[in-house]
């Protein structure tokens, strides 16, 4: 059997109203997994990823939930449950990103990147975790700033947040291993999506300093997450996605 043969499977994915995310979801439902799409704001892209991924067959729900707050996050998985009986794939992908120099990053600052990110991730995962059936992956939305130098200043605050996954991914592997439950992480270089649209100033001056020369696309990023979550022997990596930053 194909390990993407996900007919009947469930997938959660946290952030996926749009971007990354809502590739992600896509890609779980084109190989048939039925799956949750969790936004915060962006309401009616959550809708449209929803029934974009029903034009493959399966069941999408949408949940409304901040992912930093526990009580939001815990909604998120009681729903998923109350839709699907359980889940076969987590991903943490919410993220928010800003770029300011260290010494103008306040506690506020500091304090909503690592609620977003890693309290994120710890929420989601601590109320889905009885939930989660055997022989499913849990994958963490990392960066490569979390795992390597960032290319210019302003990142101090988010490569933090993001590094701090890497280790909540390879601890929870071990504690996780005997209950058939993998967790690895993926860390995309530039993606084209509204993070960095919005957020990264010269895209096109910066594309030219990646060794392929362009900016990766959110499906890109979205196979690569699914193959993490399927894969039945990988556990505890964090797989680079960055066109060999
Ligand atoms: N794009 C890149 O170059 C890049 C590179 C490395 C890593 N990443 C990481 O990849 C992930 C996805 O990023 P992206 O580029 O797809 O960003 P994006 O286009 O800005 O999308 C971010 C998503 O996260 C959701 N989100 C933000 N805060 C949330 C919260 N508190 N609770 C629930 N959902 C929340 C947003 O939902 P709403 O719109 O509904 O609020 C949106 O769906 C992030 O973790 C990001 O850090 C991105």
């Amino acid at each position: 059997m194909s390990f993407y043969d996900l007919k009947g499977k469930t997938a959660l994915v946290t952030g996926s109203s749009r971007g990354i995310g809502a590739a992600t979801v896509i890609a779980f439902a084109k190989r048939g997994a039925n799956v949750v799409v969790n936004y915060n704001t962006s309401r009616e892209k959550a809708y449209e990823t929803a029934s974009k991924a029903r034009s493959y067959g399966v069941d999408a729900i949408v949940v409304k939930a901040d992912v930093g707050n526990w009580e939001e996050a815990s909604k998120l998985v009681d729903e998923t449950v109350k839709a699907f009986g359980g889940i076969d794939y987590l991903v943490n992908n919410a993220g928010i990103f800003q770029l300011k120099p260290f010494i103008e990053t306040g506690p506020e600052d500091w304090f909503k990147m690592l609620k977003t990110h890693v309290l994120g991730a710890m929420n989601v995962t601590r109320r889905a975790l009885p939930y989660i059936r055997k022989g499913g992956g849990i994958v963490n939305i990392s960066s490569i700033v979390g795992v390597k130098p960032s290319p210019g200043p302003g990142r101090v605050a988010y490569s933090t947040a993001k590094a701090a996954l890497v280790g909540f991914t390879t601890s929870l592997a071990v504690e996780l291993a005997d209950k058939g439950i993998r967790v690895n992480a993926v860390a995309p270089g530039l993606t084209l999506t509204e993070m960095i649209i919005k957020g990264i100033p010269n895209l096109d001056e910066r594309a030219k300093k990646i060794p392929v020369k362009r900016i990766g696309t959110p499906e890109e990023i979205a196979e690569a997450i699914v193959f993490m979550a399927v894969h039945p022997y990988i556990t505890g990596e964090v797989l680079v996605v960055s066109g060999g930053e």
